[in-house]
């Protein structure tokens, strides 16, 4: 059966109601994230896009120090805009690689595969359509050097504390020793610059997350009435827990398929997204406990995000 379809009904099944936001991405999906990012509470593109378009020949030269030439692996490529920047300054440098960008989003691969070869003439690439680590794995069979793995767009927040850890223990055993791994992380911030940014003014963030029913109502055939839900999102800066909900506006029932129904209750959450936040101390004891050793953090001028890159223990 149609794996999406299966999540959805078992997340809209479970006692506290729940989507996987790895379905945003439809082509709609996507861009809507693209109008995010451009949005300006949204600020973790822009001080990421700072940090690679300035610091992307250290990033380099640290992991020249620790390893020769490298493959790159990108984990949730999207359009690849910050880390053209990344591979731009490798081509510079003349280093021999191959570029393998993944993506769950079949419209973002063939996007990359038809515009990155345009922007950097003579790149090596081979885009990846899947999982993270179904993908990852591809990636190292067909990979022929040491590796960097790039995971940026704090896509890592999108995953629970715990599921984050487990997520990076199951990167560092398809890695060997001397490979590397570039992490994007949001760190903690004033809790209202936070919140501001998944509770745009526009009401961006809102569509992205109502854009989840739509989806759900054409390629599942549902019939969400989308006027019946409201985006909520929340943060909470004891935890760094950052969370987004719809809201069910009245009690409702809504038909999943040929016949599954889904009951909502006036006011009843489902849970769509998390994007987590971190310190420093968190991550550097995240590296540690999941087998790599901390290289170098790179930040943006505000100490807003981080990039941080670990080496195989
Ligand atoms: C792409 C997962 C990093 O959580 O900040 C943006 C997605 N959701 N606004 C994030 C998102 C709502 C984004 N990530």
């Amino acid at each position: 059966m149609n794996p999406f379809y299966q999540d959805v009904l078992r997340g809209l099944s479970a006692p506290f109601k729940q989507l996987d936001s790895k379905y945003f991405y439809d082509q709609q999906g996507d861009q809507i994230f693209e109008e995010i990012m451009d949005c300006p509470e949204y600020y973790l593109t822009n001080c990421e896009l700072e940090i690679l378009s300035q610091q992307s020949a250290a990033i380099i030269d640290t992991v020249l120090a620790y390893q020769g030439a490298f493959d790159v692996i990108e984990l949730g490529a999207g359009n690849a805009l910050k880390s053209s920047f990344f591979l731009r300054e490798m081509m510079n440098k003349k280093a021999s690689f191959t570029y393998f960008p993944v993506d769950i989003s079949a419209n973002v691969i063939s996007l990359l595969q038809r515009e990155l070869p345009a922007s950097l003439p003579g790149i090596r690439i081979q885009p990846l359509q899947g999982e993270y680590l179904d993908a990852l794995h591809k990636a190292t069979s067909l990979s022929k050097q040491n590796k960097l793995v790039l995971f940026l767009g704090a896509n890592i927040g999108n995953f629970s504390v715990e599921s984050a850890l487990r997520f990076c223990e199951e990167i560092r055993h398809q890695l060997l020793p001397g490979d590397l791994l570039l992490t994007g992380f949001d760190l903690a911030k004033d809790p209202r610059i936070i919140l501001a940014a998944y509770n745009d003014k526009a009401g961006i963030t809102k569509r992205f997350n109502l854009n989840l029913l739509h989806r759900i109502n054409t390629e599942l055939e549902a019939d969400f009435d989308l006027a019946q839900y409201e985006h909520y999102p929340t943060y909470d800066p004891q935890t760094g827990a950052c969370k987004s909900y719809l809201v069910s506006l009245q009690e409702q029932t809504v038909r999943l398929g040929e016949a599954d129904f889904i009951s909502f209750k006036k006011g009843e959450p489902v849970l769509t997204e998390n994007s987590q936040k971190y310190t420093l101390a968190q991550i550097e004891n995240m590296a540690a406990q999941c087998g790599f050793q901390l290289c170098r953090h790179f930040f943006d001028s505000r100490k807003w995000f981080v990039d941080s890159l670990w080496i195989c223990a």
